[in-house]
């Protein structure tokens, strides 16, 4: 087993659409390689085999009981990752599970039980909090730039152009729901940026007519501390091309607003000083800053929340533009890998994100979908 400097050898299981995707980010790796591949006999994933040097695809059993691999990176379905991360921490690997860790918080408990025991790795991969968006958003909240957060929504119109309507994912049994599958990455964000949340309601809507029933979309109010509220909402029903995301967090000089399901560009629309311009340029630098408005010493007194403000100008910061936001999703994939290859190395390595990520995430999106099924 791998603790030295030779490479972390992955084996992969479930090597479907984001699986093979992932993997070509990890071999990119500064010392990770690609070993073994399990889960599936396609086409395309016999192709990726020979490109990596690896003979064949094989059963996931026998992938398990290979000397040679020392993590195994779960991609498959979301019902499999607690027994197949169980069975894979059992055997003295590290896990790096897709999101999300688990269908259960019971599930997601045992598991980070099993890896303690073992003294192995166990994450769920939420590369989210890995984008430079993610740490700019988290210095803005804790320098108060635009004074305290008070309101945020993430909506997220989502294409299902490739989810078949036999596709898993529209399973509950297989897939947890639109909450647990998907709305995880966000969860994580949010308790990121404003800490631990309560989900205090959630809706979800069935497509008409559809029959096994398909949730399409869910959405849910979560409260964090300083009753910060915070609206999610996601729905899979758009053409590819129509496939659009926004997240929001409104403070109370102004507000930021990320774009893309992977944000690439962030605009900031404030009314600021000349500290609080500073700030926002030295926070994202290289940003575009176009004046709105400018204030002549009279007009820059103003107010909101009954706190007297001054204001020097009205302005918008762009960030990011000219990003290819695959060229970022790869950036995140290879972080990840990176940050928790570096603590199988040395446990003293703090990772950005660790098992109680996975699991917390999974906690509140649970606590959605009981909340919307319990309102349907
Ligand atoms: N982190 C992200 O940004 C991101 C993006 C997309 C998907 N995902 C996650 O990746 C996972 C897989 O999603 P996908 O879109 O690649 O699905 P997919 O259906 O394309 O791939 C799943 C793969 O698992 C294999 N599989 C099914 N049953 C298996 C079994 N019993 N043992 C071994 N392999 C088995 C299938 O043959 C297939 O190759 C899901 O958990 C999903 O949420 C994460």
């Amino acid at each position: 087993m791998t603790t030295d400097q030779s490479d972390v050898r992955i084996g992969v299981v479930g090597c479907g659409g984001f699986g093979l995707y992932a993997l070509q980010q990890y071999v990119q790796v500064p010392g990770v390689s690609v070993v073994a591949m399990a889960g599936t006999a396609r086409e395309a994933s016999i192709a990726a085999a020979k490109r990596y040097g690896i003979p064949d695809v094989e059963a996931v059993d026998s992938l398990l009981a290979r000397e040679d691999v020392d993590l195994v990176y779960i991609a498959t379905p979301p019902f499999l990752h607690h027994e197949q991360a169980i069975r894979a921490l059992r055997a003295g690997k590290h896990v790096v599970c897709e999101k999300p860790l688990a269908m259960t918080v019971e599930q997601a408990d045992e598991m980070i039980a099993e890896a303690r025991r073992a003294d192995r790795l166990l994450t769920a991969n939420l590369m989210q909090r890995y984008n430079p968006a993610y740490d700019a958003v988290a210095k803005l909240i804790a320098g108060k730039v635009l004074g305290e957060p008070i309101h945020g929504f993430f909506e997220n119109y989502a294409s299902d152009e490739n989810l078949g309507p036999k596709h898993w994912f529209w399973d509950r049994a297989k897939s947890g729901g639109i909450f647990v599958e998907h709305g995880v990455h966000f969860f994580d964000l949010f308790a990121g940026w404003l800490g631990e949340g309560r989900v205090v309601s959630a809706q979800r809507g069935l497509r008409p007519g559809a029959s096994p029933p398909i949730e399409e979309q869910v959405q849910c109010a979560v409260r964090y501390a300083d009753d910060v509220l915070v609206n999610f909402y996601h729905g899979f029903h758009q053409p590819g091309r129509m496939d659009r995301q926004e997240l929001r967090i409104v403070f109370e000089r102004g507000d930021v607003t990320l774009y893309g399901w992977i944000p690439t560009v962030v605009k900031v629309h404030a009314v600021a000083d000349e500290a609080q311009t500073k700030a926002l340029c030295d926070l994202f630098p290289g940003a575009r800053l176009d004046c709105t408005a400018s204030y002549a010493p009279k007009d820059r007194a103003c107010e909101a929340r009954h706190k007297p403000l001054d204001v020097y100008q009205t302005l918008e910061l762009t960030w990011g533009e000219g990003v290819v936001k695959s060229h970022r999703y790869g950036e995140l994939l290879r972080a990840v890998m990176a940050d928790q290859v570096a603590w199988i190395r040395d446990r003293s390595h703090r990772r950005k994100i660790t098992e109680s990520n996975g699991r917390d995430s999974l906690a509140l999106a649970c606590e959605a979908d009981r909340l919307a099924l319990a309102s349907a």
